[in-house]
């Protein structure tokens, strides 16, 4: 039987406010699916999106991602879970703006430890994956917005992480940036990557082969299709 590389099981979270922002969920995603979750604002789409990248725990219910039940891992080693196995774009980008473009690329494999030479190829093959090469040297705040973004996603694979998690990725680009974006997501998937996209944006159904959409409504998942 095929292995499930992200499951949820009976998850919820429920924020130190009350608000409950996920309610039971159940999910299974399989090594290189590419995963389109929507769902209107507040739906709970950033949460579930945290919980699988580590970046937060569930109040009940267990997350296992890349064979780790990292709902279950201390603080430390959920930190060196997720250096390894996700690799995460943010709405907006997170990166350091005072840093060149392979300053911030290479921050990312400093807790990796490896050799000098071995993390300047990674860094070099990472940024001609995301066509970034030419703005190396390039402070991030001298950056148009989609040069920031492909500086972002050459950060978020030179770990080489088995899953790339994206929220809201084409939030901030324009239609030819955005087709960008979407083939250097289908290069990832062809690659073996699991893509996870968090999106309202209808070009990612109309450009990316085989995807599966999962819509979440009220912290739910309403229904899950491929
Ligand atoms: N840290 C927090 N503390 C309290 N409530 C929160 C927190 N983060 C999110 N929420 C609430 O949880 C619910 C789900 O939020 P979430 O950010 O996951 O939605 P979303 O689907 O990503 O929305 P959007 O499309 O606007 O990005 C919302 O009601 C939100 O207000
Ligand atoms: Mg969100």
């Amino acid at each position: 039987m095929k292995k499930p590389i992200v499951t949820l099981k009976d998850v919820s979270k429920i924020f130190d406010n009350g608000t409950k922002a996920l309610d039971n969920i159940n999910l299974q995603i399989f090594k290189n699916e590419t995963i389109i979750l929507s769902g209107v604002s507040g739906s709970g789409k950033t949460t579930l999106i945290g919980l699988i990248a580590g970046l937060d725990r569930p109040t009940e219910g267990l997350v296992e991602v890349d064979g780790v039940k990292i709902s279950k891992l201390p603080q430390i080693e959920l930190d060196s879970f997720r250096q390894k196995s996700v690799g995460v774009i943010f709405q907006d980008f997170g990166l350091i703006e005072y840093l060149t473009v392979y300053e911030n690329i290479i921050a990312s494999l400093i807790p990796l430890r490896l050799e000098r030479d071995i993390a300047e190829r990674r860094v070099q093959e990472a940024m001609r994956e995301a066509n970034i090469s030419h703005k190396a040297n390039s402070r991030v705040y001298h950056l148009s917005g989609g040069e920031k973004q492909r500086c972002a996603i050459a950060r978020a694979v030179v770990n080489r992480p088995n899953i790339v998690i994206c929220d809201e990725p084409t939030a901030n680009l324009d239609l030819e940036n955005s087709k960008q974006f979407i083939k250097l997501l289908n290069g990832l998937k062809s690659k073996g990557h699991t893509v996870i996209i968090a999106t309202h944006d209808p070009i990612f159904e109309r450009l990316m082969p085989n995807i599966r959409k999962i819509t979440i409504s009220n912290g739910k998942i309403e229904n899950s299709y491929g």
